[in-house]
């Protein structure tokens, strides 16, 4: 009875009550004869929503990544192109090759110059190193046999996971040795009555992901990269991706870690326990330090339980203000059930229905300049829905919603998903793409996007996104080709304004080489020195991931 008198004031209070039809949309998908209304519709339950669809490190794509690259270098200007090479760091012979063959064996020792081509540039194909020799660890023994020799031997080595970070940290800078944690892909245990996961480095966040569902638990976080990121990259970069809302931090969801140090010495920190408060917990110094620290080899992780009820809500709103009350609003009334919150602005959603194939607008093509996806999920199916339909009724009364639907099966939901997922997927095919990954007080939090576009005026196209539940936005600035005429507009003005604000100029992407000399926008000099001198302690020949994370002046 409720329900239906919901139907009917959603029905009379959408302003667009166009039918499914005229907004090309399959009858069977979005018939109104379904629910009785024609603008919100409810997802059935959920069990797989972000599936492989954005695996992104098939070779294909890390091929014509590569290409992309080809076309593009000569004319981009990266902070990568003008760091000279550390002349203290030997340089590679046949003596080092033939001992890793000894400690790995030949076939994980791979100097192929294709394979190893392929782990030189990174996924937007914007970041290329020089390596000639890509290693394959299957152990955290060989591990550990690895860094001790390049340590004693001062060769400089990059820890590689499913290589899919935004920030240039995966990928050498000069002829760092690769070393990839893809072979160390093992679950070790899971705990089914506290949800620990306890697994290798290597293991693909998405294949974790399915291991834990079936027992009936869920991964704290996800990402659109989940089809080839690795736990241990995910760990290392303190991913933040689409449940950070809910979940929160890798710093409160990771229990424990094994890391190798720099020179072989394993640290074992794997500990499976709620609380532990004996001493320092040193496994935060490895969590977000991207590689430069130790590599990690193990992890163990808290998984919550996976909840039966989920819908997905795809809205959108007139300006930027209704998008920030609707966000407010949504803490207030949905609360607890609240498991994404996500924006885009006008131009993601023509970008991904310009390049994203089988993607299809869930609203009609209108002059809407906001949209917003809402993800619930819950343990009670008819109040969770209830209390949807109740706040996006409240919602559009109040004037911050335009128009919207709720996804009624997963593949209408998944569409939502995949349309703000593949934001970064479509970006990449514009050719160029200036990225930057803000943590800015909400209110403030589209103002540069805005300040942005008049700076680069017809240049570029300027995108802007995020993770609005956590302050958290991402501006791409897209154009054919790099250029530094761009790159003048862009920079440092976007390090000062974030600075300006109190932000953060990387919210959950890392410094990686792209910004390893812009930390102090964000940090202090105190900070950024004390960093420098636990790096030192940690790694004194700083042969782990160099020219990224820390300033050259700190080290
Ligand atoms: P890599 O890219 O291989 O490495 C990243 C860094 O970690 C490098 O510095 C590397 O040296 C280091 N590293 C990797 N493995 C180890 C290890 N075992 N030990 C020590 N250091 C290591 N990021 C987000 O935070 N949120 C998102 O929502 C998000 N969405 C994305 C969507 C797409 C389509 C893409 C392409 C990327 C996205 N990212 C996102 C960025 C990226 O996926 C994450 O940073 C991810 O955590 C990187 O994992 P990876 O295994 O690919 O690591
Ligand atoms: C996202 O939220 O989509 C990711 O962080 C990737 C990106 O910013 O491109
Ligand atoms: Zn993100």
């Amino acid at each position: 009875m409720a329900r239906r008198a919901a139907a009917g004031l959603l029905r009379r209070l959408g302003p667009l009550a166009c039918e499914p039809q005229a907004r090309g949309m399959s009858p069977t998908h979005y018939g109104t004869k379904n629910h009785g209304f024609s603008r919100f519709y409810l997802i059935q339950g959920r069990h797989h929503l972000y599936g492989s669809r954005t695996n992104v490190e098939t070779d294909d794509t890390r091929q014509s990544a590569h290409m992309n690259f080809e076309v593009q270098k000569r004319s981009f200007s990266s902070a990568a192109a003008h760091i000279q090479r550390n002349p203290t760091y030997s340089v590679l012979n046949s003596n080092d090759v033939s001992y890793f063959k000894s400690v790995l064996g030949e076939s994980s020792v791979v100097q192929d110059e294709d394979r190893v081509a392929v782990a030189n540039v990174d996924w937007m194909g914007k970041y290329k190193g020089s390596s000639q020799l890509l290693l394959l660890p299957k152990s955290t023994t060989e591990v550990s046999k690895i860094l001790s020799y390049c340590n004693s031997r001062r060769l400089a080595v990059v820890p590689q996971g499913g290589n899919t970070g935004l920030v240039g940290g995966s990928v050498p800078v000069h002829d760092e040795v690769i070393i990839s944690l893809g072979g160390m892909n093992n679950i070790i245990s899971f705990d089914n009555v506290n949800g620990i996961l306890t697994c290798e480095a290597g293991c693909v966040l998405e294949n974790l992901s399915s291991f834990v569902e079936n027992k009936g638990f869920i991964m704290p976080l996800d990402l659109g990269a989940k089809g080839s990121c690795h736990i241990g990259g995910n760990i290392s970069t303190n991913a933040g991706g689409l449940r950070f809302i809910r979940y929160g931090s890798l710093h409160g969801n990771v229990l424990g870690l094994e890391v190798v140090l720099a020179n072989g010495t394993v640290l074992d920190m794997l500990t499976t326990l709620r609380k532990d408060n004996t001493g320092y917990d040193l496994k935060h110094l490895f969590i977000g330090s991207e590689g430069s620290l130790g590599v990690v080899t193990k992890v163990a992780i808290l998984t919550p339980a996976k909840l039966p009820s989920t819908n997905v809500a795809f809205l959108s709103c007139n300006d930027y203000m209704s998008c920030q009350k609707l966000l407010l609003a949504a803490k207030r009334s949905l609360g607890e059930i609240v498991s994404a919150f996500e924006f885009m602005d006008r131009h993601c959603i023509d970008l991904a229905m310009k390049y994203l194939e089988g993607v299809q607008n869930p609203l009609p093509a209108s002059p809407y300049n906001f949209y917003v996806l809402i993800e619930t999920t819950g343990s009670d199916e008819s109040y969770d829905k209830a209390k949807l339909e109740a706040f996006l009724l409240r919602s559009m009364e109040d004037g911050l919603v335009a128009d919207g639907v709720i996804a009624q099966d997963i593949s209408q939901a998944s569409n939502f998903w995949r349309i703000r997922e593949g934001i970064s997927e479509a970006s990449v095919k514009v050719g160029a793409v200036y990225k930057y990954d803000l943590s800015i007080p909400v209110e403030k939090l589209y103002d540069i996007v805005e300040e942005m576009r008049s700076r680069v005026g017809g240049m570029g196209e300027v995108l802007g996104y995020g993770h609005l539940g956590d302050g958290n936005l991402h501006l791409n600035i897209l154009s054919s080709k790099y250029s530094d005429k761009i790159l003048e507009q862009i920079e440092p003005f976007v390090y000062e304004w974030t600075s300006n604000q109190r932000g953060s100029i990387s919210a959950e992407h890392g410094l990686g080489v792209m910004k390893a000399e812009k930390i102090h926008y964000s940090k202090s000099s105190e900070a950024v020195q004390l960093m420098g001198s636990i790096k030192k302690l940690l790694d004194p020949n700083s042969i782990l991931n160099p020219y990224k994370v820390l300033p050259q002046s700190v080290l």
